[in-house]
């Protein structure tokens, strides 16, 4: 190819007069419309565009190495003229062939409105965020709000002013993972990972005045060994409910009702005595199995009944940790109710998951049965 595009192929000049030039540059002008008969392909096109224009082979460099360069001063003028009117020739066909290719090339991809659009996945809720939803839902209904807490916590909010002391044994019951180097704060400052939803009760009184009525859900952490039934990171929902005239039957009253919801009102809730250093009196409730109905299966461990959360009455205790910032936090004038669920227990309840860990897995083989 590069043999046809060389200086050897441009043919002498005959002479320097305006018609010998016109007779040549006519020449070149017919081998430049025949070579762009076919130019039907952006492919073509380019060679085309190298066959002519190209910077070290192109037959217009060839052109103007054999005829310009040599050319007599008093004739350069008239071949220069020239030489612009075919670079103008070469340069027209260049952009004719160019939209024609575009538009054939428009012809082969025309859309077909009539087809289905390729609609974007919309993806499905995590099983956990799911029952999360599920379980604000259901509060919301009955004029909780909503609210979230730091996960960096103080031992403050963490520990003391729900009425854990320093030291006291209940504080073994959460096992902590603190924040490093943090020995020379005094302990109250001193940061960790929160162990539980509580914290966010103390921080939402002391933000505002009574009446409350809320749900905290969120991730908490503890230093466990993860195996089929423990994650170091795993979630719970908090409830709070403060006024006056808050009594143990409220209590009682709204969990029965959010149980009835969450699993179905042949739900059964029971209460048991417990112990909570910020609750008192403090409960576990159970509710009926909602697999078997109360008559005992594997699920159930054939009790019949399922624990599934901690609950009582803000110790007055805890009142007062609170009115460092909020005097009308007065536990004469007001009481309340507390509560607080694991989600990814209930989560995996519900959707008969048997190991915590894939609810963290990001699997999508195991996300997308939930679609
Ligand atoms: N924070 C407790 C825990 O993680 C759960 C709990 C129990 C929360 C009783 C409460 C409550 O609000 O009243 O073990």
């Amino acid at each position: 190819m590069s043999e046809t595009l060389s200086g050897e192929s441009i043919p002498q000049l005959s002479g320097y007069s305006e018609a010998e030039l016109d007779q040549a540059f006519a020449a070149i002008s017919s081998e430049v419309a025949a070579s762009a008969a076919a130019l039907a392909t952006p492919e073509s096109v380019e060679a085309f565009r190298l066959q002519w224009l190209g910077r070290k082979q192109g037959r217009l460099k060839a052109i103007s190495d054999a005829w310009l360069k040599s050319a007599p001063v008093e004739a350069k003028k008239l071949i220069g003229q020239r030489f612009n009117v075919l670079k103008a020739e070469i340069e027209q066909q260049l952009e004719n062939a160019g939209n024609a290719s575009a538009s054939s090339a428009l012809e082969i991809d025309v859309i077909d409105i009539s087809l289905p659009g390729t609609g974007a996945k919309p993806g499905a809720e995590h099983p956990l965020v799911k029952t999360l939803n599920e379980l604000v839902a259901i509060f919301a209904r009955m004029g909780y709000s909503v609210g979230v807490g730091p996960e960096v916590e103080t031992d403050f909010y963490n520990f003391e002013s729900l009425n854990f002391p320093p030291g006291h044994p209940a504080r073994d019951t959460q096992d902590t993972l603190v924040v490093a180097a943090q020995e020379q704060k005094p302990l109250r400052e001193r940061l960790l990972m929160r162990t539980h939803t509580s914290p966010v009760q103390i921080r939402t009184m002391e933000q505002q005045p009574p009446p409350v009525r809320i749900v905290i859900p969120g991730k908490v952490h503890r230093n466990d060994a993860a195996d089929a039934t423990h994650s170091p990171i795993f979630h719970q929902i908090e409830g709070l409910c403060v006024d006056t005239n808050i009594t143990f039957s409220d209590l009682k009253g709204t969990l029965d009702h959010a149980m009835k919801e969450l699993f179905g009102s042949s739900v059964k809730t029971r209460f048991f005595p417990s112990f909570f250093p910020f609750t008192e009196p403090s409960a576990d409730v159970q509710i009926s199995c909602p697999f078997c109905g109360g008559k005992g299966c594997r699920k159930c461990k054939h009790s019949g009944w399922i624990e599934l959360l901690g609950c009582g009455m803000v110790d007055p205790a805890v009142f007062g940790f609170v009115q460092e910032k909020q005097p009308a936090y007065d536990p004469k004038k007001i009481s309340g109710f507390a509560f607080g669920m694991g989600i990814d227990r209930i989560a995996m309840m519900k959707y008969g998951i048997s190991d915590i860990g894939l609810l963290y897995s990001g699997d999508v083989r195991f996300l997308e049965q939930f679609a």
